[in-house]
């Protein structure tokens, strides 16, 4: 069977080449990728070397935040022919059984790749935990770090929902999200709620700069890759040093699931999963409020150090 679709396979690529005046490199270079994926179930790590295939480093690492709209960053970046991504998330660096491992496991956890591509993970706990950035530049102190933010107030709000269906699943009860971000004693904003801390970006930015400079760091704006991913997608390439190749072919609005989804070629095109984009819970206003002014310090230093302003109220 696999031999039949490697033959039919190999026939559309042959026509494909055949009209590649008509067709996008990227769907060419695609096609290609799919062959060779193909080819290589159940292909020997000689026959991988003779494709040329193997595996990388990542040059780039997505590194969060954590609901900022990460899995979509990922995704949509691999759109371009010459990204990889590693799918699941690895947690190498903030988890200490996977980083006493070593680096050959984190290398074997990537997906093979032809030496013109770059390999891109993410893991969003990377951006929150003390010890991922002199982890990283141990590893590669010339590494490009990419980090996706939204609006604190609502990232929280989404963190929040995340964990809120979590419990709901094992039929658990869990405070509503105003119980939770707000001390009770003292009437202010809990800064010990862990999507209350997550959200204060520049706490955790500042600690990054102890080892990395402004200029390894590229943010981009989540809720703008929301409503209008492909600016968002641009500026990536080019802080990537990739061609432009991501074109507004590859990105289709889809009105049922109220978001962006992807085109990969004439053949293959995918939504995110359902748990990306959850209907959130209503938040009393005046707590809404008070959070943005809370946040509002935070956010305005955050601007200044990345040189990126957002329309955060
Ligand atoms: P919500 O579920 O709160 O809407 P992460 O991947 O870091 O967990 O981020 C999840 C968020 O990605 C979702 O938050 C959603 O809003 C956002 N997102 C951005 N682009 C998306 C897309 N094209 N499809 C689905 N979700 C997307």
């Amino acid at each position: 069977l696999l031999h039949t679709k490697f033959i039919y396979l190999s026939l559309i690529f042959h026509l494909l080449k055949q009209h590649a005046v008509c067709i996008p490199l990227h769907t060419l270079q695609r096609k290609q990728a799919l062959h060779l994926k193909l080819h290589r179930r159940n292909s020997t790590r000689e026959q991988l070397r003779m494709h040329h295939l193997f595996k990388q480093l990542p040059r780039a690492i997505i590194i969060g935040v954590r609901k900022g709209g990460t899995r979509a960053l990922l995704e949509m970046l691999s759109l371009h022919p010459a990204v990889v991504k590693a799918s699941q998330e690895v947690h190498f660096f903030d988890n200490d059984e996977n980083y006493d491992r070593g680096v050959d496991w984190y290398l074997k956890k990537m997906p093979f790749s032809f030496p013109h591509q770059i390999t891109i993970e993410k893991s969003p706990a990377y951006f929150i935990t003390e010890e991922v950035p002199e982890r990283i530049f141990k590893m590669n102190s010339s590494i490009k770090l990419l980090l996706i933010v939204r609006e604190p107030t609502i990232r929280a709000v989404s963190d929040y929902t995340q964990v809120l269906e979590g419990k709901e699943r094992k039929n658990k009860t869990y405070n509503k999200f105003e119980e939770l971000v707000i001390d009770t004693k003292t009437c202010e904003v809990n800064t010990k709620y862990k999507a209350v801390r997550t959200s204060i970006y520049t706490k955790y930015l500042e600690h990054w700069l102890k080892f990395f400079p402004i200029e390894q760091f590229h943010i981009v704006d989540g809720d703008h890759l929301i409503t209008d991913p492909l600016p968002e997608l641009k500026l990536v390439e080019q802080f990537l040093n990739l061609p432009s190749r991501i074109s507004q072919y590859n990105l289709y609005f889809n009105a049922t699931r109220g978001f962006f989804c992807l085109r990969f070629n004439f053949m293959f095109s995918k939504c995110l999963a359902g748990s990306k984009g959850r209907i959130h819970p209503d938040v009393n206003l005046s707590i809404k409020e008070k959070l943005q002014r809370f946040f509002h310090p935070f956010n305005q230093k955050f601007y200044q150090i990345t040189g990126r302003t957002f329309n955060w109220p």
